[in-house]
């Protein structure tokens, strides 16, 4: 058995499950991405009204991509590469769900999810600083964008398995989540951001 094709495959399909939008649609009956910003994620399904279903996807979505590496992580004990091809995988399966149309979420709740199986130190660090900059703000959004480009600075604070595999993986994943977010970061320069908790929300 070859762990790496199946690692990754599995992952992707692991993280393509669509976990907002599958619980608005069966405990709602509604389409998320016709709701607020549109996106799949936690942020837009709380801004729905689903506070429940919101932290559900949050939690969700986040275990989705930390399964997929520690699976990885399992078939292949010890190599790291593969880890770290299993997290892409499972973002690329998160923000290309092929179950809907390739059009999926941004990615931060996955991101969390693959760095806390990757090196949890790194993954509870950036999640402590989206959180103050969050509180600060009151954007998920620009927490996301700061807390992704801080990922491989910190992250290579912990890891030292620097091989070329691991560095692309590591500056592939938050630069996808910043491209995800161009319309937030429109929205962040022209002062026309939602707030977490304010009622008005655009695509
Ligand atoms: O996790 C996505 C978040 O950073 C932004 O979500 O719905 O405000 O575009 P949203």
């Amino acid at each position: 058995m070859n762990a790496w094709p199946i690692s990754i495959l599995l992952a992707y399909l692991l993280g393509s499950i669509p976990f907002g939008y599958l619980l608005v649609k069966i405990f709602r009956k509604q389409d998320i991405r016709a709701t607020g910003s549109g996106n799949i994620g936690a942020t837009n399904v709380v801004r729905s009204g689903a506070k429940g279903l919101g932290i559900a996807t949050l939690l969700l979505d986040c275990g989705k991509a930390f399964a997929a590496v520690k699976i990885a992580q399992h078939l292949a004990p010890g190599n790291y590469d593969l880890a770290v091809l299993a997290a892409v995988a499972a973002i690329l399966g998160h923000v290309f769900p092929v179950w809907l149309g390739f059009r999926g979420g941004k990615g931060v709740a996955s991101a969390l999810g693959v760095f806390l199986a990757l090196n949890w130190p790194s993954g509870l660090i950036v999640f402590g600083i989206f959180i103050v900059i969050f509180l600060l703000t009151r954007y998920v959004s620009l927490a996301s964008i700061i807390g992704s480009a801080l990922l491989p600075p910190v992250a290579l604070c912990f890891i030292h398995q620097r091989t070329p595999i691991v560095i692309a993986g590591l500056i592939f994943i938050p630069l996808l989540i910043i491209v995800k977010h161009h319309a937030n970061i429109r929205r962040l320069l022209s002062g026309t951001e939602n707030r977490f908790g304010a009622k008005k929300a655009s695509a």
